[in-house]
């Protein structure tokens, strides 16, 4: 901390700096208010928050603008079918976010009277809203002078401070020392030049000391060792889970049923498959006796806490339909509507391939 504390001196030169460079190069995004600017609306502040946890901007932006397209505003998203919202994310992964989101927007509506509160403390009480991206809301939509502190702004705070303890243990000095340097005037102006620095100049392996606006002011470059910061405790192996999904088709159709509220992709649809969890492998059991044929390939897909891998078994319908798990028929033709996550359209397409490839024969 005393590095911190014998810095913080210059941390007014810091954030009007930075502000300046932001002023003329800001990341021109949806969801953002050009520098200097009013705030922009709050709904499009959550949700573009909520997408962008553990999501590159990137993949966040057409996502955003299909939302703001189809449900504009807080009232509309909270009369909008849960399926729906499920299904228009699908693709963006961490699904426990779209339903956090749903119960979010209904608590607002009911609740809060269609407003967001306005403060980081009373916003941390929301489905869906943790710290930072409380930090992050109430700073960007309502000027809270509050610490935001993703990865990005991490790796930026540990090299202008020459934090040189490892992460995760260095995450409360890291946000004393952005505390520190955050400015009572354009605070969201502020956090997000932050995170554009690390997304650009400030990167992981290739820093751009050089050109940066900041150079003057980073220990770590005076030290010659930004890249080799922040430093990070050795992460452990993901353990790797196999399992199975099962294509029922009929008719042009095929079998999908809906998965549980809670579990891995809850509350998405989905292929039947055998159960695996992070914990377990599948137990490769079909949904009911049948000729099943195994498809050629396999998906393989990481989840936060493990790498599935996962196979794929297809049949025709069971003359007794009453056998098939609780689901619906889906029309091939359309299933890119069905708003199934990545590992099931993966596994759909292996069948498709599969199946096309047996036609042709
Ligand atoms: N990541 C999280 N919030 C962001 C924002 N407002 N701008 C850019 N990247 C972000």
């Amino acid at each position: 901390m005393a590095v911190v504390q014998q810095r913080t001196q210059y941390s007014g030169d810091i954030a009007s700096t930075l502000l300046a460079y932001y002023d003329r190069h800001a990341r021109d995004l949806p969801w953002r208010a050009p520098p200097g600017m009013p705030p922009p609306d709050p709904y499009r502040v959550w949700l573009s928050e909520i997408m962008l946890q553990q999501t590159t901007v990137a993949a966040v932006i057409a996502y955003f603008e299909k939302f703001i397209a189809r449900w504009p505003d807080f009232a509309a998203l909270a009369s909008a079918d849960d399926a729906d919202v499920m299904a228009a994310w699908a693709g963006l992964g961490y699904y426990s976010r779209a339903r956090n989101l749903i119960k979010c927007v209904r608590v607002v509506v009911t609740e809060y009277g269609g407003e967001l509160p306005e403060t980081s403390v009373e916003l941390a009480k929301l489905p869906g809203i943790g710290p930072y991206t409380a930090a992050a809301i109430a700073a960007i939509a309502f000027g809270e002078r509050v610490a935001v502190v993703d990865a990005n702004v991490e790796r930026v705070t540990a090299r202008l401070f020459a934090i040189e303890t490892p992460l995760p243990a260095a995450k409360p000095e890291i946000r004393v020392a952005v505390d520190a340097i955050t400015p009572a005037d354009r605070p969201g102006d502020f956090a997000q030049a932050m995170m554009d620095l690390g997304a650009s100049l400030c990167s992981v392996r290739n820093p751009q000391c050089l050109i940066c606006p900041l150079q003057l002011h980073c220990a770590a470059q005076k030290a010659g060792m930004a890249e080799t910061l922040p430093r990070k405790a050795a992460k452990k192996s993901k353990p790797d889970r196999a399992g199975t999904a099962f294509w029922i088709e009929h008719n042009e159709h095929v079998w999908l049923t809906c998965r549980p509220d809670h579990g891995m992709l809850g509350g998405m649809r989905s292929l039947p498959d055998d159960g695996w969890n992070a914990r377990a492998d599948g137990d490769s059991q079909p949904p009911f006796a049948a000729d099943w044929v195994s498809v050629a390939g396999e998906v393989v897909h990481v989840f936060t806490h493990f790498r599935l891998t996962l196979r794929l078994a297809a049949t025709a319908a069971p003359v007794d339909e009453s056998r098939l798990p609780p689901g619906e028929w889906w029309p091939l033709k359309s299933l890119d509507s069905a708003g199934l996550p990545t590992l099931f359209s993966k596994a759909a397409k292996l069948a498709i391939r599969a199946r096309s490839k047996n036609l042709e024969e």
